[in-house]
């Protein structure tokens, strides 16, 4: 079965790549070599990375360009909780102990493959979020009519969940996933509390963000990154939560590092507003990373791509100066097309054929020219 799977790999493989051949080589675009490569313009910096998905996964032709291009992937949603967590199974399990938790990888195996024979790194995305994570994972049996479970059940569960995820990852793929984002946007954007109110909070409380890292760090391959991300860092109040909530995480010794989402359009922020927040987070010596990157333009005009390429140059000189703290910048996806902001047109790469856009070469350009 498996052999015949393989054959049949191998003959889409030699049937397809010929249609793409020279005329694509020669525009190149980020399925071919024929475009400097932003891996190796920023290799002196920091790691250059991108979301990829499914759907991405199932285009052959995007097997080719990526390791010329990204040095490290993030499953856009093949590693979350709802990817990972299996509730039938749990629910079986949870007969005999409500604190047991079944989990499954047929949805970032072949990702993880793929990253592992083409020698990219991985960053893991994402162990606890309010989002994307099954309902019933807090509910008593696992059964959405049962009520909540005890912070002290709940807390078993997280702890399984996290040392599967790890034991998995590190027995399958070692050293593959070089970090991970632990916890998912938990700090409230406005309003009175400093996080977020989410099942998380409901069920085990303030401290689940702690809990989750000290999991983590248990059970993570020796070297692991460990990072709490977010969005609209560059915000008030969020940015003054934000830098609280990780001189909590610090003095618990778990934490290595802050993500920085960095979902923008031209103008919003500031480039002022983004420094002030990376000076603020950097200021505290944590390791940092560029999650999320892409940047909404109004239209899909030369005109627009052109201030857009000013706004992603602007934003690399900033993350440039903090080179020497940055472990990765990533983009949120590769082509347009395929971006969860697709009619905003905010990635490097245009349409589904992935011709560099403006901000590509603007990219290129400015590592060139950059003195460390
Ligand atoms: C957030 C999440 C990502 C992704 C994007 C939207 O930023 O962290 O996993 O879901 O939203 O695609």
């Amino acid at each position: 079965m498996k052999l015949k799977r393989v054959a049949l790999f191998l003959l889409a493989l030699t049937l397809f790549l010929p249609c793409l051949s020279s005329a694509d080589e020669e525009l190149g675009t980020v399925y071919n070599k024929g475009l400097p490569s932003l891996r190796d313009a920023y290799a002196d910096y920091f790691d250059f990375g991108a979301a990829i998905t499914g759907t991405e996964m199932n285009d052959i032709s995007q097997l080719r360009g990526l390791s010329y291009q990204f040095s490290i992937l993030t499953c856009g949603n093949e590693m979350k909780p709802e990817a990972l967590l299996d509730v039938a199974e749990s629910r079986k399990l949870a007969r005999e102990d409500d604190t047991a938790v079944a989990t499954r990888f047929n949805s970032c195996k072949y990702i993880l493959k793929f990253a592992q024979g083409q020698g990219i790194k991985m960053h893991g995305h994402v162990l606890v979020w309010h989002s994307q994570t099954p309902e019933a994972f807090f509910h008593v049996g696992y059964d959405l009519k049962q009520p909540f479970v005890s912070r002290e059940v709940m807390l078993a569960r997280l702890e399984n969940y996290i040392r599967q995820v790890m034991e998995y990852t590190h027995e399958n793929f070692p050293g593959l996933i070089v970090s991970w984002d632990v916890v998912n946007e938990a700090v409230a954007d406005n309003g009175p509390n400093e996080l977020r109110e989410s099942n998380w909070t409901k069920v085990v409380g303030q401290d689940f963000i702690e809990r989750a890292f000290e999991y983590a760090r248990k059970y993570a391959e020796e070297g692991t990154l460990l990072y709490y991300n977010d969005y609209s860092t560059p915000y008030e109040p969020k940015l003054t939560r934000i830098c609280s909530l990780l001189d909590r995480l610090i003095a618990e010794g778990n934490i290595d590092g802050y993500g920085f989402q960095c979902h923008y359009s031209t103008g919003t922020p500031s480039m002022q507003q983004v420094g002030m927040a990376f000076a603020r987070i950097s200021a505290k010596g944590l390791r940092l990373r560029v999650s999320e990157l892409d940047v909404k333009i109004n239209a899909n005009t030369e005109a627009w791509r052109n201030i857009q390429a000013d706004t992603y140059e602007n934003l690399f000189r900033i993350f440039l100066r903090y080179a020497d703290k940055i472990e990765a910048v990533q983009v949120w996806g590769i082509v347009d097309s395929r971006s969860w902001l697709s009619t905003e047109y905010p990635l490097l790469f245009s349409g589904s054929h992935g011709y560099a856009k403006p901000a590509f070469y603007r990219l290129i350009q400015l590592a060139k020219a950059w003195k460390k």
